[in-house]
């Protein structure tokens, strides 16, 4: 494809202020550090599968992006005669970002830590909301990129015509259509024009000159921290500046520690890392915040601009984490839902506030979120939730044995989710309810046996419309607390049986009391009200 790139490349680094002052002695190059954005599914973790010849994309749960995660890789550039060290192999650090809605602050830390950018563009589906929202981040970050046109197998010529059309009426002009912006078409499921996407990239690294002094302590960025049960505080980070060395003191604005063990972003454990490895750091007293710039102190980081914040950024109106409560529309409000969101890592903390913002503006009902913490659901939580009368949602960690026992106990309700699809809607569904009109309604008197939650045999009595087998239901319980008396859904189950005495039947009237057979991974309890809806 043509080359008229360097124009635009050099534009685009005259405008991003580099991190480190202009190469002189004792500075060395560093490897250009590379975020992957774009619409979701429009296959960024497939391209850097490829790239690394690995299968991320396959283990991810439910097949998508839900954290930052950074890979070193090594490419030769193809003889262009003009690149300097063609041949050579040459490391480049990728960052993935994930593409769904709920993942913008995400995204922007992605962009806030890297020196450029590919924007992937599925073909076949050209510009959506998540692709016009990363060229909004890429402008304000001031990161060079360069466009990716992917999925040519199966979209065909026609399709990158048309994604290139979209992408000009989205603001980013291509070469050859109007425009500077550097693209390649690729495939990422057969790797076709990926050798030359990388050729792109280097071409653009070297446009941006990025050095390192390797006599200072090193310094960068915090891509994600999490809570491991065995390991403690774990943090991910990129690494921009000096060397990185374990046995060093480490520090950001809102933590600080000794690095204790530092691992290479295979897991290895390393006794230095330099510039522009990703990392992982062991050590932190308490959890530093994703997006914070780190070094051996908190004065080297001082004053630098560190990840926009993510309500900067995006005008998301994330609020900061705290002991006030970030969702409440009106904590008083008499049927307000009390809530504790625990999340496996911080990241996906910020996804779950987000998918809860969006569903408190469309709720009735007032979000109250009393507290937002990293890590598995513990018995601690249920006991404060019991005494608040809260809920639990938890994404992607897992519930503790003692927490589910006292969670029965104390009847507070607990969602978790490893899936941000999912836990959408089952927060939608558990929050919002459903207004589908009523069919039949029984009131759980009796649990008869359970042995098997896809067997499920309990009695009541028809309390409204009639009963039928052969329908899905919704299982509703009462709150835990005693002030809301409201039952909220629990989960559903599908009616397979009716009896009344040991005949099969087919429909009960309201009134009668009868035997039913129920599908549910929820263990029904009496009180339960079992609804079935149009
Ligand atoms: P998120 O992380 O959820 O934002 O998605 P993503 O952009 O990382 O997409 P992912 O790599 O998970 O790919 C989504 C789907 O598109 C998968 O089923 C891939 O197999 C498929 N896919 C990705 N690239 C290509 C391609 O070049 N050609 C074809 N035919 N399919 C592709
Ligand atoms: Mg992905």
């Amino acid at each position: 494809m043509a080359r008229n790139t360097e124009a635009k490349l050099n534009q685009a680094a005259a405008k991003k202020e580099p991190m480190v002052p202009e190469a002189g002695a004792g500075l060395r190059a560093r490897p250009p550090i590379v975020v992957v954005m774009g619409h979701v599914d429009h296959g960024k973790t497939t391209l850097l599968d490829f790239i690394r010849k690995t299968s991320v994309a396959g283990r991810e749960a439910g097949g998508i992006t839900q954290a930052v995660g950074a890979y070193e890789i090594e490419h030769a550039a193809a003889g262009g005669g003009d690149s300097a060290g063609a041949g050579r192999p040459r490391k480049i650090t990728f960052i993935d970002t994930p593409g769904h809605e709920a993942f913008t602050a995400m995204r922007s830390r992605g962009a806030a830590a890297a020196d450029l950018a590919i924007l992937v563009v599925a073909a076949d589906e050209g510009v959506k909301p998540q692709t016009r929202e990363a060229i909004k981040i890429l402008e304000e970050t001031k990161t060079p990129f360069i466009v990716a046109l992917n999925k040519i197998d199966k979209a065909g010529a026609s399709g990158v015509e048309k994604a290139k059309g979209d992408l000009a009426a989205a603001g980013v002009l291509l070469e050859g259509y109007g425009g500077q912006v550097s693209w390649h078409g690729v495939s990422a499921k057969t790797g076709e024009g990926v050798d030359g996407l990388l050729d792109l990239v280097l071409l653009a690294a070297d446009l941006e000159e990025l050095t390192y002094d390797p006599g200072l302590r090193g310094m960068g960025y915090i891509l994600e921290a999490r809570r491991d049960p065995r390991r403690g505080i774990e943090v991910s980070v990129i690494i921009k500046d000096g060397a990185l060395r374990r046995g060093d003191p480490i520090a950001t604005p809102s933590a600080s520690g000794k690095i204790k063990i530092l691992e290479n972003f295979l897991g290895k454990p390393a006794d230095a890392l330099e510039p522009s490895a990703p990392a992982l750091v062991i050590g932190f007293e308490s959890l530093p915040k994703v997006g914070e710039l780190f070094g051996a102190t908190v004065d080297d980081v001082r004053g630098k601009s560190a990840a926009p914040d993510a309500a900067a950024a995006t005008g998301s109106g994330l609020r900061p984490r705290g002991d006030r409560p970030i969702l409440a529309k009106n904590p008083h409000q008499p049927n307000a839902l009390t809530l504790i969101l625990k999340a496996s890592d911080a990241g996906s903390l910020e996804a779950l506030s987000s998918v809860l913002r969006g569903i408190d503006q469309a709720a009735d009902r007032g979000l109250h979120v009393i507290e937002e913490t990293v890590g598995d659901i513990t018995d601690g939580d249920v006991k404060h939730a019991a005494a608040t009368g809260a809920s639990i949602i938890g994404f992607k960690n897992r519930v503790e044995k003692g927490a589910v026992n006292l969670a029965e106990g104390q009847k507070v309700r607990i969602i978790t989710s490893k899936i941000v699809y999912d836990l959408e809607k089952t927060v939608k569904e558990f929050l919002l309810g459903t207004n589908e009109p009523v069919v039949g309604e029984l009131e759980v008197l009796a649990v008869f046996n359970q042995e098997k939650p896809d067997k499920q045999l309990v009695g009541g009595r028809v309390s409204a419309g009639v009963f039928r087998p052969k329908a899905g239901c919704d299982i509703l319980r009462r709150g835990a607390a005693e002030a809301d008396s409201q039952m909220v859904a629990l989960g559903t189950g599908r009616i397979f049986g009716l009896r009344d005495k040991k005949t099969e039947i087919t429909t009960a009237d309201k009134g009668k009391e009868i035997g039913v057979l129920v599908s549910s991974p929820v263990l029904i309890q009496v009180g339960d009200k079992l609804v079935i809806r149009k």
